[in-house]
Formats: structure tokens, C-alpha cells, sequence
């Protein structure tokens, strides 16, 4: 009796764990968790892009945007004055995505490259903000 309960609670978190995975609340969740919109299409340009591996932006930047020592990419420090001398603004993000170039104007050639639809790159700034 006690073994089946175990069993079924197992089964349960397992259940749980696999698909709390694949549920994102918002279009810019995705994007951002998966490189993936809700659509399915996969963002990152591997033609264009010479890492090939990390198709996501939390692959190099964490779940909270701050993993990476020095850089957060969560809005309010892009928009933030103090970090850059020009800060970002929305439209400056999109050039980012969609140029390689930072705020100031110079390449910022990381290696990746992407290929997203308006909607697509306003959802995943939507969501930078909420980080
Ligand atoms: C392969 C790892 C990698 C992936 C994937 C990646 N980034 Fe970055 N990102 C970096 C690195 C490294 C820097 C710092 C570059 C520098 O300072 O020159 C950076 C910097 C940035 C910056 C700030 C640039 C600046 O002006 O300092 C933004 C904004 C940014 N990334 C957004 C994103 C978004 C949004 C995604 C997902 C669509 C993403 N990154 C995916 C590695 C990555």
C-alpha cells in the first residue's frame, strides 16, 4: 500500500516536471527560454550565426538575464544610464536583434545571429522588462 502511494507521488512530480517545462506564460518567455517562439519556429539564424549551440538567450545569459559576470541584459539595467552611457531604448534593442550592434553603435559580434519578426522581437522585449 505505502510503496503504491510512493509510486503514484513519483509518477505525479514526473508528470509535473515534464510539463512545467514546456508551459511559458508569455510569446517572450519562449523566445527567451527556448529560442523558439509559440509557434514553433526555431529564431536563431545557424546559417548566419558561428555558435550554432546555444540557440537561446538563457543558454548564455541565465534565467534572470544576470548570469553573465558584469552584463544584465534585464531592461531596466540596458535602459539604465548609470550602466550605459547610451542606454537602450526599444528601438535600439531592435537593433540589436536584428544588427549585432550595441547602443553605442559598435559590433557587438557574438556569434549569434537572429531572425525574428517584429511581434516576435517586441514580445521578447516585453518580457526583458519584466526580468
Ligand atoms: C552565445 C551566447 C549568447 C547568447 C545565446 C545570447 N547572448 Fe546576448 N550577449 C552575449 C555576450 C557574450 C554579450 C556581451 C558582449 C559584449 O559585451 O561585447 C552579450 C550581450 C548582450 C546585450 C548587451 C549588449 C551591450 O550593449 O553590451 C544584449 C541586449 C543581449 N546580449 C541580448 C541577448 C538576447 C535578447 C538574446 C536572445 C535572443 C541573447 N543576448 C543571446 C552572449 C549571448
Amino acid at each position: 500500500m505505502k510503496t503504491d502511494r510512493i509510486y503514484l507521488l513519483s509518477f505525479l512530480i514526473f508528470l509535473f516536471l515534464s510539463c512545467s517545462k514546456q508551459i511559458f506564460r508569455t510569446n517572450g518567455e519562449a523566445i527567451y527560454q527556448t529560442g523558439k517562439n509559440l509557434q514553433g519556429e526555431k529564431l536563431l539564424d545557424k546559417n548566419a550565426s558561428r555558435i550554432k549551440i546555444a540557440t537561446n538567450c538563457k543558454a548564455c545569459h541565465g534565467k534572470n538575464g544576470d548570469r553573465m559576470n558584469g552584463i544584465s541584459i534585464r531592461f531596466r539595467v540596458l535602459s539604465n544610464p548609470n550602466y550605459y552611457p547610451i542606454p537602450y531604448t526599444d528601438s535600439l534593442f531592435f537593433r540589436f536583434i536584428d544588427h549585432d550592434l550595441k547602443s553605442n553603435g559598435q559590433k557587438a559580434n557574438i556569434g549569434v545571429i537572429w531572425k525574428m519578426s517584429d511581434p516576435d522581437k517586441r514580445d521578447l522585449l516585453d518580457y526583458l522588462k519584466t526580468l
